[in-house]
């Protein structure tokens, strides 16, 4: 057995997608636990046969990609960074953004090296850094500055081991749409010491306000910075599993020996759908971000009446990083919650150990009605436990 996998917590989420698999209840089942869109593509898209007629649908792609979908995406991305993407040197794509993410910390990391996180963090990276060998150094950001970057903290973890750190925004699980300035900040004090960046935007369309919108436009180089994105949650097609990696060139090089091996390229079906998709792309996206928009008024609607509950609202994603007043446990209210009123919530412990008095709730599935149902079933529970 590969040691490394000891420590190597399971997937969380699926724990308690069985615990509400297994409620008999009469009652609706409202998740409020995987994050993913409402809308997927058959409200808006016409997925034809011609696809299953195209025999190039069933072979393997190129280990980058389709050329397609890579002219497609390094257009995108010129349009929004200060430099220019080529198709064929600087992009990957990939069986989504974990892929991307997993392959990216195993390019550049060796056994006990540091990588610095931010906690509350999405949990697949510290199973991806410990899985190779290497140590997640978390560092906390603090909800009362809307869990945006510390940078004085992230300066004082450097030390001679860190290798690179991993970011999100927005910002899974706290919805944060992290400071222009800071990012400017982190990604100065990183060059100079030599640290890469691996900046994950797979929720780079969903920001609420216009304010740091395009913060991509800050990075003025592929130096040091590894770019790892999904389309998943754009064009809500998280089961089709495709994300990419856009860098140098040389790190594409050594990154479709990794591709090559555990891969060899993405699903070619899920390619060829997402061609086709890609002309619905303004659509997705504001089919999607309306709809989160509107469900997260209605869920601050509830949070004002429920006491026990505080959020610092955030503007990007589809999460609420909700902290549970008293210092209620919340692994022990999420299963009792699931139990008795049908209701999934993630326990923020999931996110970080320090996080124990906080609970995710995922909002970017549920239309408005379940989002105020579900938040009704939250308060009537709470009040039946305090
Ligand atoms: C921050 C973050 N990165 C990556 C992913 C994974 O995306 P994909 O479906 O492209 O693997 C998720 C999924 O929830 C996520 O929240």
């Amino acid at each position: 057995m590969n040691l490394n996998l000891n420590n190597v917590e399971s997937p969380p989420i699926d724990y308690f997608n069985h615990l509400l698999d297994s409620v008999k209840s009469n009652n609706k089942k409202i998740s409020f636990g995987h994050g993913i869109p409402r809308y997927t593509p058959n409200k808006y898209a016409n997925i034809n046969s011609d696809l299953f007629e195209n025999s190039n649908s069933f072979k393997y792609t190129d280990i980058r990609g389709d050329k397609k979908l890579r002219n497609y995406l390094a257009e995108y991305l010129s349009t929004k960074l200060s430099f220019n993407v080529n198709p064929d040197e600087n992009l990957i794509i990939t069986p989504g953004a974990n892929s991307a993410i997993f392959k990216s910390l195993f390019l550049l990391l060796n056994k006990n090296d540091e990588v610095l996180v931010i906690s509350p963090v999405y949990f697949n990276y510290i199973m991806a850094i410990e899985m190779i060998g290497a140590k997640p150094i978390e560092i906390n950001s603090h909800s009362e500055s809307g869990f945006q970057l510390n940078i004085r903290n992230i300066a004082n973890s450097i030390t001679n081991k860190t290798k690179a750190i991993i970011i999100n925004s927005p910002n899974n699980p706290t919805g944060a749409v992290y400071k222009n300035d800071d990012l400017e900040e982190l990604f100065q004090l990183c060059e100079s010491k030599d640290i890469k960046v691996i900046f994950d935007i797979t929720y780079f369309e969903y920001i609420h306000s216009n304010n740091e919108s395009n913060y991509l436009s800050l990075l003025k180089s592929f130096d040091n910075v590894i770019i790892t994105g999904s389309f998943s949650k754009t064009f809500g097609i998280t089961g089709l599993r495709i994300g990419y990696i856009s860098t140098k060139s040389n790190y594409i090089d050594n990154l479709c020996k990794i591709q090559d091996t555990i891969s060899i390229c993405a699903s070619s079906l899920s390619q060829q759908i997402l061609i086709n998709l890609i002309k619905y792309e303004q659509l997705a996206i504001e089919t999607n971000l309306n709809s989160v928009k509107l469900s997260k008024e209605i869920l601050i609607s509830n949070l004002i009446n429920i006491p026990e509950l505080s959020w610092i609202q955030t503007d990007g994603a589809f999460y609420a990083f909700v902290k549970l007043n008293n210092n209620m446990d919340s692994w022990n209210f999420t299963e009792k919650l699931i139990n008795s009123k049908s209701v999934l919530v993630l326990p923020g412990s999931i996110f970080g150990s320090q996080w124990k008095s906080y609970m995710r709730l995922a909002y970017g599935a549920l239309c408005s009605d379940d989002v105020n149902e579900g938040m009704k079933r939250i308060k009537s529970f709470i009040e039946e436990i305090t």
